[in-house]
């Protein structure tokens, strides 16, 4: 018998869904025992319900699958993985966290809840500890944390070191977004090819919060924000995966470009995060080329997990500016769920 802990993926036939199962296939630490979708999907062969847009094949325990309702009884685990839509996650996730599993999701509706961590390995793994809290005031035996939303991720990371080192008094941001952010099939085609929309739908919102929230920290009951402002712009682009993040920062004291390159080059994840089997290493990569990073050329580094950094520069009106990318359905999506797992696993959250 396997001593993987057996888990489940909600929501497991769409763009996040299937990272999910491309990114579990042969996981040391947790095996894949149910997958479940919308009532579209329920009772067919995972096969004949996923239209797959991973490169890599299907993998075949998971072509054999039937898809299950989305509800706890259909999976009784101790973790599940949730890329639901955030109007469905709304009852379903705390029905799985009150039945005891523990719940890592994708989706934004419970991000911004002061109990809830948006949970980050190299960036705040102390948030973890709201967890306890968290059941404390709800009544349940498992819980819920979350990823940020995909934009906030890469521009989160970078903002990490600059923050421990100087502070933080603002930041001005425009994203530049992939199109598997927006699910599939997404984006129509004729609206993208050819285009950039300068539109996406409560996104500019969670940009300017989530940052904050993640470099917040838990006091009380709740984690409070950190104490800087951000404005932000986000962009639709005909990119298929990554997502680019330029902006400017003002920083909390006066500090030269060394300090700010070597801040960035040498952050490392907190200890306990570090030897995960996710672990992005080194957590940031800068790049020292004038025109770096782009996402068809960077996106994979660190299989996908990594953030890379480059043109970091001197900025007229703000102190710095630089890029950041990030792949947003790995880092920004379901592999920032998985490290989450396993660094709830590591800290005894989920058993
Ligand atoms: N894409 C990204 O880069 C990204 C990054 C971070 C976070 N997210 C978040 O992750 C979540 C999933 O995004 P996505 O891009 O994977 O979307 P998607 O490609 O549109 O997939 C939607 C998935 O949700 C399922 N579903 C829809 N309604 C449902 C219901 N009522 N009950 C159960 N399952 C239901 C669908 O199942 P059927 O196939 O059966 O319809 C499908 O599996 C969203 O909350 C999104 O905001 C996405």
């Amino acid at each position: 018998m396997s001593d993987r802990i057996p888990v489940a993926v909600l929501a497991a036939t769409g763009s996040v869904g299937q990272r999910f199962i491309q990114l579990l296939d042969g996981h040391p630490m947790f095996e894949v025992v149910a997958l479940t979708a919308s009532d579209r999907s329920v009772g067919l062969l995972f096969s004949q319900a996923c239209h797959w847009i991973i490169s890599s094949d299907m993998p075949e325990w998971a072509r054999n699958m039937i898809v299950k309702p989305t509800e706890p009884s259909s999976a009784a685990v101790p973790l599940v993985f949730s890329a639901l839509p955030a109007d469905a996650a709304k009852e379903v996730e705390p029905a799985f966290a009150q039945a005891g599993s523990m719940v890592c999701s994708n989706a934004s509706t419970y991000r911004m809840e002061p109990d809830v961590s948006i949970l980050f390995p190299e960036v705040n793994p102390e948030q973890a500890h709201i967890i306890p809290i968290q059941r404390r005031l709800r009544g349940w035996s498992g819980g819920i944390i979350t990823n940020s939303n995909c934009t906030s991720t890469g521009l989160t990371v970078a903002l990490k070191p600059l923050y421990d080192a100087f502070g933080i008094k603002k930041v001005f941001a425009v994203s530049m977004q992939a199109l598997s952010g927006a699910g599939y099939p997404g984006v129509p085609s004729l609206d993208i090819i050819d285009n950039v929309v300068p539109y996406i739908k409560g996104e500019e919102e969670k940009v300017e919060i989530e940052p904050r929230k993640m470099l917040g920290r838990v006091e009380g009951d709740a984690i409070v924000n950190a104490d800087f402002a951000v404005s932000a712009h986000t962009n639709r682009v005909p990119v298929v995966d990554g997502h680019t993040v330029v902006f400017s920062v003002e920083l909390g004291q006066k500090t030269s470009l060394e300090q700010v390159m070597d801040a960035l080059r040498s952050y490392q994840a907190p200890e306990v995060s570090r030897d995960l089997p996710s672990a992005p290493k080194p957590v940031i990569v800068l790049r020292d080329e004038a025109d770096r990073p782009q996402p068809r050329l960077d996106r994979m580094t660190g299989r996908g997990m990594a953030t890379v950094v480059g043109r970091v520069r001197p900025d007229s009106i703000y102190d710095y500016k630089m890029v950041t990318l990030s792949h947003n359905t790995i880092r920004g999506a379901a592999g920032g769920s998985v490290y989450n797992a396993e660094l709830l696993v590591k800290l005894g959250y989920v058993k």
